[in-house]
């Protein structure tokens, strides 16, 4: 008899990996269409241009008087979340690297320890002052964390939330539109999300997510970047690259608190495994959220398989990477200690209390919107 029975390990590891994840796509001829969508830089922001004036004085002061600024604004929440999240947002846009952040393109070590300071004062005040995650239940074993991670995947409030039966029922074609730029925005640097998400867990947990950011990226194919089904949404749109850059400059607070909850997850190293728990609510609910803004991009007739193309395939795609989320937990081995699985699970408690509030804002933003032709 011959292979696996008799082969070495060496044999086997070679035999597994020795062929190529890109042997077709690095070769493959390009279209047209791929090539032209390519040629749009990615993620769709302009270059940075200085931050506001508002977080120029903030980055000026000592730590001891930011704590106070902050403090200053609690009274008040819309002027205190606005405040964190619209300074974080920009501060954020560094860690990804993109032209739109501060200090991607060139080094500025005074200014980047001023930005690391005020990320760090933000970010505190953010944990401690912002968030409001509730009671979260404790577990001692990580099969019981994971099958709560499930439950609260399924039933949390950000999942069943009443945006996404407005985006089915109500919402107009403007407000269907404005909210998929939203989401576009939300969506465009996914892949980096994930990608900051495998820099340092091990075992199974770091095979769930690296094979999340291969599916990101296409698994090596150009044309499925997750990315690229949002390059297509925009092509097809009506004027969609440049509606989008208008768009932006008075895209609300509000459209950036799962985001920026990520974000500071994702680049504070003792914070790892509660972006795990957040990434797996975060994936978890895609399902029944596209499900109803298909649906609702139906009932308004946009029915472009172009513009669909991102909703549809994360509909398919997002209930195995939520189960692999929880089943990588399962089978992660040295075993989690207790205060990695009270982390997980308080991870996932804040991205569904965060995705709660930022929906109740982006419902009450939607609504206030012009209605023309609004049904109903
Ligand atoms: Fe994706
Ligand atoms: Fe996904």
């Amino acid at each position: 008899m011959t292979g696996a029975a008799n082969s070495t390990a060496s044999e086997r590891a070679v035999a597994q990996q020795k062929p190529s994840s890109l042997a077709k796509s690095l070769k493959g001829p390009r279209s047209d269409e791929t090539l032209r969508l390519y040629d749009h830089y990615w993620p769709p922001v302009e270059h940075f241009e200085g931050f506001d004036p508002e977080l120029i004085d903030f980055l000026a002061n000592e730590p001891a008087k930011q704590r106070a600024i902050l403090e200053g604004l609690r009274h008040d929440p819309e002027a205190h979340g606005r405040f964190l999240h619209r300074h974080l947002a920009a501060i954020y846009a560094h860690n990804f690297g993109y032209r739109d952040g501060a200090y991607t393109r060139h080094t500025d070590d005074d200014g980047e320890i001023a930005q690391f300071t005020a990320k760090i004062s933000l970010e505190r005040e953010l944990f401690d002052h912002w968030v409001t995650p509730g009671d979260v239940p404790r577990f001692d074993d990580q099969l019981k964390a994971a099958d709560h991670l499930d439950h609260l995947a399924e039933t949390n409030p950000g999942v069943v939330h009443p945006l996404f039966d407005f985006i089915r029922d109500e919402a107009s074609r403007e407000q269907i539109e404005r909210f998929l730029q939203c989401e576009l925005i939300r969506n465009e640097v996914v892949d980096d999300e994930v990608a900051l998400l495998v820099v340092g867990l091990q075992g199974m947990q770091k095979a769930v997510a690296a094979a999340n950011l291969w599916d990101e990226c296409g698994r090596g194919k150009l044309e499925n970047f997750h990315t690229y089904w949002l390059r297509r949404l925009l092509e097809a749109s009506d004027d969609g690259w440049e509606a989008l850059d208008r768009y932006r400059v008075g895209h609300p607070w509000f459209a950036k608190l799962t985001s920026n909850l990520n974000a500071a997850l994702l680049t504070r190293p003792a914070y790892k495994m509660m972006a795990y728990g957040c990434f797996l609510v975060f994936e978890s609910w895609v399902e029944p959220h596209f499900v109803r803004i298909l649906e609702g991009m139906t009932r308004v007739g946009i029915l472009d398989d172009e513009v669909r193309i991102y909703f549809t395939a994360h509909v398919a795609i997002d209930p195995r990477h939520s189960r692999e989320l929880s089943d990588g937990l399962r089978e992660q081995r040295p075993l989690l200690s207790d205060d990695e699985l009270r982390d997980v699970v308080y991870g996932a408690h804040l991205a569904s209390d965060t995705g709660r509030r930022q929906f109740d804002h982006m419902l009450t933003y939607l609504r206030a919107m012009p209605s023309e032709g609004a049904a109903g």
